[in-house]
């Protein structure tokens, strides 16, 4: 499947809940969100049926995000289904790690391949500061669980905060040292709660891990297939990503598409445009119809995010508990 950019578009992210079990401060006001009933959430049939209705289309990989993606209930059921859709070659999992070492089995067993832990911090203190709780060790937990049932790969996303855990970001790029973790530096992206905060510019990170650990060797662009590029510093068992949606464009290889858990079709993390499939599910449309319109949709994929512009574009909304990052 390829838009009007010739971008091919093989990999859907599906978030399966906007709750959260955590409060990140730049991601959810402390007192929660608006909790939308739970009928508005697609069911499991509701999402098969889009899973089947995509891979005819080309989608390739599906990762699960949420809010928390292991507070939705039988998430393993979910997965060991997606596994059997023809056309899907893998399943990952995106999670705060909180709730993974306890259900880490069920979850091998039902074919999940890659988990993405997000750990901002090392430090107790400012592990709750950040998330608003005091969950750090049960995130380790879930780190080293995932590595002893031989996860693969097991990447750690960590958002640099100016001011916050900036100071520590040579200690969290150590997890690639002595594991074989990817660890990514996430440039922040001004997003509801992130407007509050500033993000620290990929260079600068970069040279602060240089200055310690010496210069690192680039990964070819096709590392990861993400929009995240990988360094390999000397002596280190995983790879350094850095992924900078403020300071490098990585729009022109965008490869993927999101569906948030209501079911509404996104094209672009800010960017309004979009299809509200669950109305389109619940109305009685057939396969071919819903594939039709979900293809003429992606065609019309905008060409880039908007967070550089002065003014958002018209309607661009987007709030990162409901659509997973
Ligand atoms: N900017 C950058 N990354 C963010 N995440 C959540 N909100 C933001 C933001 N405003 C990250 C989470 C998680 C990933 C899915 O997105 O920390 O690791
Ligand atoms: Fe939860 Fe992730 Fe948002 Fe933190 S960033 S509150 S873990 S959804």
């Amino acid at each position: 499947m390829q838009d009007q950019y010739s971008r091919k578009i093989e990999y859907l992210r599906i978030s399966v809940t906007d709750r959260c079990n955590l409060r990140c401060i730049y991601c959810m006001p402390e007192h929660g969100i608006h909790r939308l009933p739970r009928e508005t959430m697609l069911t499991f049939e509701e999402l098969l049926r889009l899973v089947r209705i995509f891979s005819a289309l080309g989608i390739r990989r599906i990762r699960l995000t949420g809010g928390e993606p292991l507070l939705r209930p039988e998430l393993p059921k979910l997965i060991a289904q997606i596994n059997t859709v023809r056309g899907i070659e893998r399943v990952d999992l995106t999670t705060n790690g909180t709730l993974f070492a306890s259900m880490a089995k069920e979850l091998k067993s039902a074919g999940l391949q890659g988990i993405t832990f997000s750990l901002d911090t090392l430090c107790a203190d400012q592990f709750q500061h950040i998330t608003r709780h005091d969950r750090l060790n049960a995130v380790l937990d879930g780190l080293e669980t995932a590595r002893s049932l031989g996860f693969a790969p097991i990447k750690i996303n960590c958002v640099a905060l100016s001011g916050i855990n900036d100071g520590e970001l040579v200690q969290i790029a150590s997890l690639a040292k002595t594991a074989p973790f990817d660890v990514r530096f996430i440039e922040l992206m001004p997003i509801g709660c992130a407007k509050a905060y500033h993000g620290v510019p990929t260079a600068q990170i970069y040279e602060r891990l240089s200055s310690y650990y010496g210069s690192a060797a680039a990964l070819p662009h096709s590392y990861g297939s993400g929009p995240a590029e990988y360094v390999s510093f000397p002596n280190f068992q995983g790879r350094i990503g850095f992924i900078s949606p403020m300071t490098h464009g990585f729009c022109s290889q965008c490869n993927r598409i999101r569906l948030t858990a209501q079911g509404n079709l996104r094209l672009c993390l800010h960017h309004s445009a979009g299809l509200d499939l669950r109305t389109l599910l619940r109305s009685g449309k057939n396969d071919a119809a819903l594939a039709c319109m979900i293809q003429q949709t992606i065609w019309n994929k905008p060409s880039c995010h908007s967070f550089l512009q002065e003014s958002p574009l018209p309607g661009a909304k987007s709030y990162m508990h409901t659509i997973g990052g």
